[in-house]
Parts: C-alpha cells; structure tokens; sequence
C-alpha cells in the first residue's frame, strides 16, 4: 500500500521515493520527518519520525490521533475567507494552510494563485476526502517532537533527508553543524540513506537522481540529488543482512524500481549508485 502525501511540502520526497532503495528493515526512521514521503510508501512498516519545527510536529500529532470523521467535518473555506477565519484547533489551521500553496515551507494564511487555479489540488472537498481515508493507516505510526539526536538509537532503516546545506534558509528550523550531522549519520546501524544535493561534501555523496521542481514555485528547474549510503547490497548478502525480520526474503527483489518501466527488476548495473537503474528490458531499447 502506498500513501499519498498529508500536505505538499517544500522538498518533499513523495514522487521521488521509489527510486530510493525500499526498505531492508521493519522500522524505518525519518529524523528529519518533513511531511515523511518516504515512510508514506512503506505505511505498514513500524515508522518514527523525528521533527523539531512545532507546528510541523503538530500536524502529526494531529494526523495520528484524528479520526477520519473528524477531518471530513474540517471546514472549507468560503469566498474571501482565510484560515484564521476557520474555527478549527491550531493544528488542523496549519495543515489546512500549507494546502493554501504548493510546496512551501511553513503554513500560510490565504489561498495562493495555485490554490485558485487548481481547487482540486488544494483544500477542498477532494483533499479532505484524501487526509480522512488515509489517517487509520498510521495510527501505529510514533512521532517524536525534538532534534534529529533524539532519534532512538536501534537498527532500522534510515531515510535521512535533512534541509540541504544550500538551501537550509527556506526551514524555519535548521541543522546546527554538517560536521556532526555527518558524524551522527555514519553512527547510525542498519540500513541508512542520506538525501543531499550534488555538490555537498560533508560525506561522500554521490550523484543519484534528476527531479524535475515544480513548475510554479521553480520554475520546472531540475534539482540534481546526491546521496549517502551505507548499504552495499553485494556486502549484505555476504554478511546475511537481508531483512532480518522476515522469512522466505528474497534479496534479489530488495533494490531500486527501474526508471524506464517502473518495475522492480533488479539488474547489475541498477547495483551503481551512480549509474541508471533501469531493468534488462529498457536497457536493451537504449
Ligand atoms: C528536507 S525536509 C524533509 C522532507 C521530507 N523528507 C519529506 O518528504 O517531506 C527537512 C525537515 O527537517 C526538519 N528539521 C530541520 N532541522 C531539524 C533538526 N535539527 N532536527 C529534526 N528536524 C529538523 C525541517 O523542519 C523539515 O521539516
């Protein structure tokens, strides 16, 4: 089962996620939770999310208490109106406000010229009928409000995508120092991906993906993705790490869905980090 996002999130990773390696373990972690569009795509796995920004924390907290009648009684908002004039808790004022523009970074107040523009993509009848039939999929979910550090120390799968070391500016809340974030990531056990850009240096990332920004806010201008991982799928094999949880796996079917077609073959060459993942098939159309 997968997903679709709460609320559209500046860097967000949700369309991007499958091209991540899927999870090797039943516990993912996102310490740097945002709007979690990784754990979205695997929601029945054990998730924690780490967020230190409040009102972001505060809409999980939300989500993962509400009940799918409540949300489809969340009002709409009327000619003229903004979200201050909704009588709803906070934290419901400020998932309906970042549904007031696409990809921001904090909730905003009045519907943007993209809210206007595509009813049907913001808060509206189709968006509340989203956010109430998807919370009964992650009560077991847990957040914790604080700092990436207070992430329980267990083996699990980490997808750490924290704000970019260029464009840490557009978070109200940010990463105090790289050095340690970078020290912290290394710590980590299990299997453990870093999201940057290419550029970044503070681990040895390597180029990953191309991901179109969108349109209105971007200007459709390609974001270049790096990464860091820990995980060589060849050495896990080796070492027996496969899924440990689970029985009858099958490591062949464990890495990256291929970017010509989608499916899940897994090929030799979808092995590089930095090479193209695609399968046997779309690799002998190129
Ligand atoms: C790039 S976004 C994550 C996007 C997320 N992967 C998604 O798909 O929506 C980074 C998030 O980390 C949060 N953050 C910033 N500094 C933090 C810190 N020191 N500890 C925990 N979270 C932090 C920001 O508030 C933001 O929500």
């Amino acid at each position: 089962m997968t997903l679709r996002p709460f609320w559209t999130y500046y860097g967000g990773k949700w369309r991007a996620a499958p091209r991540y390696p899927r999870p090797i373990y039943d516990t993912i972690i996102e310490p740097f939770a945002g709007a979690a569009g990784y754990a979205l795509r695997y929601p029945e796995h054990k998730v924690i999310l780490v967020e230190k920004n409040a009102k972001v924390a505060a809409i999980w907290r939300y989500l993962l208490r509400v009940s799918s009648s409540e949300v489809r009684a969340l009002p709409l908002l009327g000619d003229g109106q903004t979200v201050d004039d909704l009588s709803v808790c906070e934290e419901a004022r400020y998932l309906i406000g970042f549904w007031m523009n696409k990809g921001a970074a904090s909730p905003c107040k009045s519907p943007s010229r993209w809210a206007v523009t595509y009813p049907n993509q913001s808060w509206g009848e189709h968006i509340r009928n989203r956010v109430a039939s998807q919370v009964d999929h992650i009560r077991h979910w847990r957040l914790i409000e604080g700092d990436y550090t207070d992430a329980p120390e267990v083996e699990a799968t980490w997808f750490i995508d924290p704000p970019y070391i260029g464009a840490g500016q557009h978070y109200p809340t940010k990463v105090a120092s790289f050095a340690t974030l970078a020290e912290w990531c290394r710590a980590r056990t299990g299997q453990v991906m870093v999201c940057e850009n290419e550029g970044a240096t503070w681990l040895p990332f390597q180029p990953f993906l191309a991901i179109k920004g969108n349109e209105s806010r971007h200007g459709g201008k390609v974001s270049r993705e790096a990464i860091w991982t820990n995980w060589d799928e060849d050495d896990a094999i080796e070492r027996g790490e496969h899924r440990r949880e689970e029985e009858g796996y099958d490591p062949s079917d464990a890495w990256r869905f291929c970017e010509g077609c989608g499916c899940r073959k897994q090929t030799a060459r979808a092995r590089s980090w930095s090479d193209h993942s695609w399968c046997d098939d779309c690799t002998s159309r190129e």
